[in-house]
């Protein structure tokens, strides 16, 4: 199958120093910021200035190959030591996507393995980490575009695109990859309240690569689906449990309840990385909640009635139940169970 280049790239190793796109500034400008120390990657990760799971476990291995080469500097032999407070800090930054987790723990196998001069292997680390996840993305794209039969729309929530990845995006590359071959009439993206990644993001990055893309209110789901057009929902996801239960942004369960009724079916296109087997079931996966201001103000600017609170979960999880397929570079899980996905896992 053709494969569409992806000219978006969010986290760029240059010469020591990671280059974050500033994604809250997206789509207005499009401005890199520069991090130095594990310090600067750690609050591009809890500010937003970088999100979406996979790309924020590539950040962070980034992060930790900059304290590594730092507490090296500053402390010789006890580099070893010194770097755990870094390591604590970057797991810090956000709770839900078990990316983060997975590139510090995979970050900190090596460490426990080296001696000597540290710097070169950590570096080539954290690029082995962000090229695996580029061509898992690819890969992905295939595996998912083959299970899209006739030419159809599609549907997308937040951002799963090459933005929240190392490129090529998860959702996002099977939706590129199917575009390519024809697929795809028409790719429907919700806005994703509050931080509208749907039309800051996933509009912003398909446009760049020359992909339609019509724009919906979260609300509008259920009438669009009503009106038979689009036959696959695509997400990604931040953290799928053992049994299948997939973690992903706001308002992917509200889609997936809406899908199932409406006939249209749920892919969701993930990594293994993504998959944390240490939780039987979703309701195990931590759920961020962030500040109410976000739901209460919009632009710096009071949007809600004085006075009124907000509730502001930044996550939901879908059971299992409710999906067709998982899509990871190592296969397709059809209608996931705790059995299916320790099979895919051992492998
Ligand atoms: O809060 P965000 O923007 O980091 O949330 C991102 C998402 O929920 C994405 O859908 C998910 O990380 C999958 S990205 C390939």
């Amino acid at each position: 199958m053709s494969q569409q280049v992806d000219q978006v790239r969010a986290v760029i190793w240059v010469e020591g120093a990671l280059r974050l796109l500033d994604q809250r500034l997206l789509p207005l400008e499009q401005h890199y910021i520069v991090c130095t120390d594990v310090a600067g990657v750690a609050a591009g990760i809890r500010d937003m200035v970088v999100r979406g799971a996979p790309a924020i476990g590539v950040a962070a291995a980034y992060g930790v190959a900059m304290a590594v080469a730092a507490r090296y500097a500053e402390n010789g032999a006890g580099w070893r030591q010194a770097v755990e407070a870094d390591l604590t800090l970057l797991a810090e930054s956000r709770p839900t996507a078990v990316n983060l987790f997975w590139a510090i723990e995979r970050m900190r196998a090596l460490i426990e393995k080296l001696d000597g001069d540290p710097r070169q292997a950590v570096v080539a680390e954290a690029c082995r980490i962000d090229a695996e996840d580029l061509a898992a993305n690819r890969r992905m794209g295939e595996l998912g575009a083959a299970l899209i039969g006739a030419r159809c729309a599609v549907m997308t929530h937040c951002n799963a695109g090459a933005l929240a990845t190392a490129g090529y995006g998860t959702a996002l590359g099977v939706i590129r990859a199917a575009h390519a071959a024809g697929k795809v009439s028409q790719v429907y993206a919700d806005e994703t309240r509050p931080w509208l990644q749907g039309s800051r993001l996933t509009a912003w990055e398909l446009l760049q690569d020359g992909i339609p893309v019509t724009l919906l209110a979260d609300g509008a789901g259920a009438h669009l689906m009503k009106q038979g057009e689009v036959k696959w929902l695509i997400v990604g996801s931040d953290r799928i449990a053992a049994n299948g239960d997939v973690c992903n942004k706001i308002g992917t369960y509200h889609a997936a309840i809406t899908a199932r009724y409406h006939g249209v079916k749920l892919m969701v296109v993930a990594p293994t990385s993504t998959i944390d087997m240490s939780l039987a079931s979703g309701e195990e996966i931590p759920i961020e909640a962030r500040d109410e201001d976000e739901l209460l103000t919009f632009g710096g600017k009071q949007v809600a009635a004085t006075g009124a609170r907000a509730w502001n979960p930044v996550f939901d999880v879908t059971p299992a139940e409710l999906v067709d397929a998982i899509v990871t570079e190592r296969g397709v899980v059809l209608q996931p169970n705790a059995e299916k996905m320790a099979a895919l896992m051992v492998e």
